[in-house]
Parts: C-alpha cells; sequence; structure tokens
C-alpha cells in the first residue's frame, strides 16, 4: 500500500460520519474528531452556517460536525443548520437551497462536511487523501426505482469531487459492515447483516470468514442485498407526529369567516417531522401565514409555540429532545418526554409500548425488508449462522426483535454500532 493509496474509509452516514485506515491485517485506526470536550469517532453530519462580516464584505461562514453544533449552541443570533443532508440525494425537485440569499446545491453542502472529514483525517494519519472507498446504502432515502439510486450516488460521487477527493469507490454499507464482523471471525459463516441507521435500513446475506479470505472472495459468496429508506428519522417522525405536533396545533382549528378549518395545513406538520425538511420552514411566507392563522385559532398558544420553534430555530433542541427520549426507552419500559425553551414547555410520559405503537408501520416494512431478502436468496432462517447488528438504531428493542423472532436472541450479535461501517470499508480498501 503506498502512502497515497492509504486505505481509507469513509462512511457519510445521515445522522454520524466516521473515516477509519486499515493499518495491517484486521487492525484498523478511526479518526478522533476533536470538540470542546474532547473527541469522538462518530463525527454529527450537520453543518451550520452564518452570516458574517469579513473585512467588510458579507461571507457566509460554515462549520461542520461537533464544532457546528457547539457553535449554534453558542450563537447569539442563529444561523441555519442543517441535519439530514444525505436524504436529499435521490430528491429531483430539492436540488439546492437558499442559505441567506444564495443558491446552494445539495452535493456543495455536503461537500463542506466531507471537505472536513478529510482535512481532519488527513492531520490525524499525517498524509494527503486522495482516493477513498466510500459506503452506500442498499437503497437512498426517497429512491423508488433503481435509476433514483443512481442519479443519488452520482450526486454523492460528485460532493466527494467537491471537497477535494480525487476518487472514490463504493461499497454497500451492509457489506462493509459484515468485512468489520469478518475480522473477528475464525471461522466462515453464512451471516445476515442488519446495518439501521438514521435514514436507511439495510441488509446483506453472505458468507465471510478467514477460509473464504483465503481462497478469495467468489460472486456466490454474495447472497443478496435488501433496503428500505426508513430508520431513526423515521422513528423520530412519528415521536413528533404523536406527541409534539398535537401540542403545536396539528388536529387544531381556526374560524375562518364562517367556517371551521384546520388552523396548519398538515405539510408543515410533515416538514417539522422530517430533521431535513425542518431547516426549510424559517422562511417570511410560512411564518406571515402562521401569525395570521394565530389570530383566528381556537388554541392560538399552540400556534404561538410553533412560530416561536421556527422563527427560534429550535429544531436542533427539539431534536434532540426527541432523540433523548428514543434512546431512554431502548433502555427503560418508559421515559419522560421534556422540551422547556422559554415559555415554550412540552413534558410527557412515553411509554416503550406507545413508541412500538407508533413505529410499527415501519417496523412492519422493514420486517418485510429482511422476509424478501431471505426468500429472494432462497435461504431459510436455520442455514444463517449469526446475525450481525449494527447502526445506531439498532439499540430499538422491536427492532432488534425482529432478529431474535426469526434466528432465536442466540444467533444474533452486534456491535461496533457507529463504526463497523467505516471499519469495514477501509479493510476493503486494504483489499
Ligand atoms: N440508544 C439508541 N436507541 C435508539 N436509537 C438510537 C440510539 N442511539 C442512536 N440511535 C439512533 O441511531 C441513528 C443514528 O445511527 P447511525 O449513526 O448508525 O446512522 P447513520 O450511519 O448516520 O445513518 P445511515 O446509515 O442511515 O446513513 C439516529 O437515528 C439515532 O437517533
Ligand atoms: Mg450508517
Amino acid at each position: 500500500m503506498t502512502r497515497d493509496r492509504a486505505a481509507i474509509g469513509i462512511d457519510f452516514g445521515t445522522t454520524n460520519s466516521s473515516v477509519a485506515l486499515a493499518t495491517g491485517g484486521p487492525a484498523v485506526q478511526l479518526v478522533p474528531f476533536a470538540y470542546s470536550s474532547g473527541t469522538t469517532e462518530a463525527f454529527r453530519s450537520l453543518l451550520y452556517l452564518e452570516h458574517v462580516k469579513e473585512r467588510g464584505r458579507a461571507a457566509i461562514k460554515s462549520w461542520s460536525g461537533p464544532t457546528a453544533i457547539e457553535q449554534y449552541l453558542a450563537a447569539e443570533t442563529k444561523g441555519r443548520l442543517i441535519q439530514s443532508l444525505k436524504s436529499h440525494l435521490s430528491s429531483r425537485s430539492l436540488t439546492s437551497t437558499d442559505v441567506f440569499g444564495q443558491r446552494h446545491t445539495i452535493e456543495a453542502l455536503i461537500a463542506r462536511i466531507l471537505a472536513d472529514l478529510r482535512v481532519q483525517a488527513e492531520r490525524h494519519f499525517g498524509m494527503p487523501i486522495r482516493h477513498a472507498m466510500v459506503g452506500r446504502p442498499v437503497r437512498f432515502v426517497g429512491a423508488e426505482t433503481e435509476d433514483d439510486n443512481h442519479y443519488a450516488l452520482s450526486r454523492l460521487r460528485k460532493a466527494f469531487q467537491i471537497a477535494g477527493y480525487e476518487s472514490v469507490d463504493f461499497e454497500m454499507e451492509p457489506v462493509a459492515a459484515a468485512y468489520h464482523y469478518e475480522s473477528t471471525l475464525d471461522h466462515d459463516e453464512l451471516i445476515l447483516i442488519g446495518d439501521f441507521g438514521g435514514g436507511t435500513s439495510d441488509f446483506s446475506l453472505l458468507q465471510v470468514g478467514p477460509g473464504i479470505r483465503h481462497r478469495g472472495r467468489t460472486p456466490q459468496d454474495f447472497l443478496g442485498n435488501s433496503g428500505v429508506g426508513l430508520a431513526g428519522d423515521a422513528f423520530d417522525a412519528k415521536i413528533v407526529r404523536n406527541l409534539v405536533s398535537p401540542r403545536l396545533g396539528a388536529g387544531s382549528s381556526a374560524r375562518s369567516i364562517n367556517k371551521v378549518l384546520p388552523a396548519v395545513p398538515n405539510w408543515v406538520y410533515f416538514k417539522l417531522e422530517r430533521w431535513h425538511h425542518l431547516s426549510f420552514l424559517r422562511t417570511m411566507p410560512v411564518l406571515n401565514m402562521l401569525n395570521s392563522t394565530r389570530v383566528v385559532a381556537f388554541e392560538p398558544e399552540k400556534i404561538e409555540a410553533l412560530i416561536h420553534l421556527i422563527e427560534d430555530d429550535l429544531g436542533y433542541h427539539l431534536h434532540a429532545a426527541v432523540q433523548r427520549v428514543k434512546c431512554a426507552l431502548s433502555l427503560a419500559p418508559q421515559a419522560e418526554f421534556c422540551f422547556v425553551d422559554g415559555r415554550m414547555e412540552i413534558r410527557a410520559s412515553v411509554t416503550r409500548r406507545d413508541f412500538e405503537e407508533w413505529v410499527s408501520e415501519e417496523v412492519g416494512t422493514i420486517e418485510g425488508c429482511v422476509d424478501s431478502l431471505l426468500r429472494t436468496s432462497g435461504v431459510a432462517p436455520g442455514d444463517v449462522d449469526a446475525v450481525f447488528l449494527t447502526g445506531g438504531s439498532s439499540f430499538v428493542p422491536v427492532v432488534r426483535r425482529i432478529f431474535d423472532t426469526r434466528f432465536g436472541a442466540g444467533r444474533v450479535r452486534c456491535g461496533n454500532e457507529f463504526t463497523s461501517v467505516a471499519r469495514g470499508l477501509a479493510l476493503k480498501a486494504a483489499g
């Protein structure tokens, strides 16, 4: 391996990204990303932009990852915080967005994150990074056809190009996680990988192990992949829909001349549910519409709270509150939801059973995806030696249950939830 062709793996995730370097055999090093109170291997895939004056001229300054969150939290006048950018890649209708009066393509915004990952990895490993093995979901969020998937992939490639990478190769994210899992094995296995992230749930069935590596992989070792564009963000959306939106006026009414109508159109709450759409709500037409509605609403305090949330760009805080309750429910059968900002206060007790009911449709779709992979590959659950679950959303008990019931808890393994994909990508890059 030359220094120019270092075995770098980059997992650009919907929520978290990580960068790994294979250093020989199964050994992998991860880039530790610094922030004010330490380092993290999981770099939040978000971007914060501020309109600043530099030497008398207006400019846009940007931060990504953990420092973006710190900058956003410290800012007195909030700029623009953008999350879950990866989820826009398959969309042909949203290809760019206005930030402080300038158009920015989604690729260019993603490139800012990818450039920071590159620079920090170069600094940490002490070498230039021109090539990388990059993960891709089996099916991008919102992709309905293979054509949509190609389109999303070409935009991701473009983002890497803008960020200064000379070339990238792609590998399916669950296959990458399989290479990481393989590095822990002393025997061959037929495995099912389930990678549950923020945007996508991806599955692969393949033969791995030292024997397979030694004889060289063949196409017959890869039995199939499947994926669906929903995961942790979709679970969050259901928490917002069932717990938050009704307290911000969803389902409430307003007087309109001599009729009673819904106070706020549903599309506003739909954007509130989707972290990657949230920042698009903060526009004058939306705020004007909400201010006129407030005057005629039967529950004006709820519309006021919604306006406060949008005007003060509290999406990140709302997201954090939703994540807190979701993560607490992974550990306990009951948890408290708490979101307080100034006069705005939402508190509620949530049970795991409530949450599981809210996400039952998503879980059903995920189950269908696993079953169809087994069916199309002609593999019976009893033939699978082990199931490896990874990605942050694999902590959700109802997700794990899908596998416990089909394969038995004894065959289900987990680990390196936030770094397995980057580790496996680096191992693949090493050949
Ligand atoms: N303890 C937990 N319980 C439930 N969900 C969790 C927990 N920890 C993290 N998550 C969720 O995991 C998701 C992030 O996981 P991960 O970092 O694997 O995703 P990603 O790789 O960024 O996304 P993708 O692979 O879809 O592009 C988020 O939705 C987060 O809320
Ligand atoms: Mg992931």
